[in-house]
């Protein structure tokens, strides 16, 4: 009796499994394939347990803190949330019209410009269509394009720069949208005005072309153009920008895009209802009114910018020059070993990124920290640099 009742628990347990595999393989036979294609985003690494005062130069945020004075206004915010906040962020969208010299109504706000981004492929994406990004692109692009049906192309880049010649390219009758960020995250290169120009002129009307800005205000060259300039030329284009970079409000998720009024009306269909929450659309507007505080975060960032190139390229490795706030570094794999690098410099509690997962084996990318973090940064790694466990030919 007891041996049976054993053996009829054993059959059950047997049973329970099969079932819950075969749950599995319908679930994975009921989403789109493509969907199956996705490698999970992974972001820049944030925390090493139990460690205190990390520095995080992982994922290209502000070093700075917004004005305190905002502070206030942001914690009384917190009264205000047993209501939703507006669903058309009307009042950020006036600010944002204003300080970027824009229409209004050609604007749409997103949580953090990823919502935005993924808008975009939910709109003009499907089964059977093509999206084409950059090799050595954002890394959300595909992402956002195999959720949504489509397959993804990638256009080859040109010594680590969008390749406007390689995506034209690449455009068949499928081709729905092409994405370029620019400045381009990891690269940190940019494709100045004269060239965006006349790569718009020859991508065909029906086709989706967005410009993401995530960097753009990092940029002081004169050269470039951030595309708000060529949105009513092109009504193809869509423009988007993020609050998270030189705006430091990585944390409240806010972002939005600028295109002709047919495109913002289809993503505002598209959009959740109360897409943006109540801190980030007040912050937001706040945000844009600090002239000093942008003003101090471009020079802060212009000022590292050419200082880290120069020490990184003196320390024997290879930083490339870089529009944004962040610079892509090449460990050459002959003469250092990449992975002790990265080893000694989280035992000093330095988090950069490692772009392996971006096709970029050779590579780190580090963000443009605070004077202090910079000066720590460096001169970890001249130490590193200066351990024979890091060199190959010693
Ligand atoms: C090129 C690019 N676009 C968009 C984003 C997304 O920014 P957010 O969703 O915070 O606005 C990032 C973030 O790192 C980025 O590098």
């Amino acid at each position: 009796m007891h041996h049976n009742y054993v053996g009829k628990l054993v059959k059950i347990n047997l049973f329970d499994n099969m079932q819950i595999n075969m749950k599995k393989n319908k679930v994975f036979n009921l989403i789109k394939p493509s969907i199956n294609e996705i490698a999970k985003y992974v972001p820049g690494e944030s925390k090493i347990s139990g460690a205190k005062n990390v520095i995080k130069l992982s994922s290209n945020e502000s070093p700075f803190n917004i004005p305190k004075k905002i502070y206030k206004i942001a914690g009384k915010l917190i009264e205000e949330s047993n209501l939703y906040p507006d669903g058309d962020s009307a009042s950020l969208k006036l600010s944002i019209s204003k300080k970027f010299k824009i229409n209004r109504n050609q604007i749409i706000c997103g949580n953090g410009s990823d919502d935005i981004l993924s808008l975009i492929t939910q709109a003009f994406g499907r089964e059977n269509s093509e999206v084409i990004c950059s090799e050595y692109g954002f890394i959300y692009y595909p992402i956002i394009s195999k959720i949504a049906g489509a397959r993804v192309v990638i256009a080859e880049s040109k010594n680590l720069s969008v390749s406007c010649e390689n995506i034209l390219k690449k455009i068949s009758k499928k081709t729905k949208i092409i994405f370029i960020a620019n400045p381009n995250n990891p690269t940190g290169s940019i494709i100045f005005r004269n060239e965006l120009k006349n790569f718009l002129g020859r991508v065909p009307n029906n086709i989706i072309v967005v410009i993401d800005g995530a960097y753009s205000e990092f940029v002081t060259d004169k050269s470039y153009s951030d595309g708000i300039d060529l949105i009513n030329n092109y009504e193809n284009v869509i423009v988007t920008r993020t609050f998270s970079k030189i705006f430091a409000l990585a944390g409240l998720r806010l972002g939005w895009a600028y295109s002709s009024k047919q495109i913002i009306e289809i993503l505002e269909k598209v959009r959740g209802p109360f897409n943006v929450n109540l801190f980030a659309q007040r912050v937001g507007s706040l945000i844009l009114e600090e002239k000093n505080f942008l003003k101090k975060s471009v020079a802060h960032n212009h000022l590292w910018q050419k200082k880290l190139t120069k020490f990184i390229n003196l320390l024997g490795l290879d930083a490339k020059i870089t529009y944004a706030n962040f610079v892509l570094i090449k460990i050459d794999k002959k003469r250092y070993n990449k992975s002790v690098i990265l080893k000694l410099l989280l035992k000093n509690k330095i988090l950069i990124r490692d772009l392996s997962s971006y096709g970029l084996g050779e590579f780190i990318r580090v963000s443009v920290g605070s004077s202090k973090q910079m000066n720590k940064f460096l001169q970890v790694l001249k130490g590193i640099m200066n351990n024979n466990a890091v060199k190959k030919n010693k």
